[in-house]
């Protein structure tokens, strides 16, 4: 088991996008990127882990709202928002910025088409915290966190806070 150290905010990998990801290329060492990726994940009590969170430019996620308090992985590759419907306005958090949790508009509910851990393709919807990991970890990949979506005024509280809080980051 390897717990990896997850990016902080600041950190350029975060603000790369990463090209689509040639399945083939790295199909024989994803089991180990992806047992790493759910280990480092757990162990920060996240929902979800996007590659270039642990420093790896690769178009890859992995999310696990604990539906029901079970688990149920599901592993993201090249995932792209196919359908989109309503808006919510929840709180939301990151690991790559501890600490930090704001206010920011989501699409209600999402249909999300990506390549499985084997790499097959496949379709899958999520509203509430699916549909909000699903939008959250594609914006991961596209080299956005959550508080570029808040207004100006908005993040630059934000920022100043976060100025504060890195002095703990490791
Ligand atoms: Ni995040």
């Amino acid at each position: 088991m390897s717990i990896l150290r997850i990016v902080k905010h600041g950190e350029p990998v975060l603000k790369k996008p990463c090209p689509p990801l040639d399945y083939d290329s790295i199909r024989l060492e994803l089991p180990r990127i992806l047992r790493d990726m759910w280990d480092t994940m757990y162990a920060a009590q996240g929902v979800g882990l996007a590659a270039p969170q642990v420093g790896l430019h690769l178009r890859l996620s992995v999310v696990d709202v604990r539906p029901e308090g079970k688990a149920q992985r599901l592993v993201l590759i090249n995932p792209q928002i196919i359908a989109c419907e309503g808006s919510m306005f929840e709180e939301e958090g990151c690991l790559s910025l501890p600490g930090v949790y704001a206010k920011i508009q989501r699409h209600a509910r999402v249909r999300v088409r990506a390549l499985d851990a084997r790499g097959r393709p496949f379709e899958m919807e999520g509203a509430g915290l699916l549909g909000r990991a699903f939008q959250h970890e594609v914006d991961h990949l596209d080299g956005k966190l959550f508080i570029d979506h808040l207004s100006f005024t908005d993040k630059l509280k934000v920022l100043a806070l976060v100025k504060d809080l890195r002095r703990d980051w490791m």
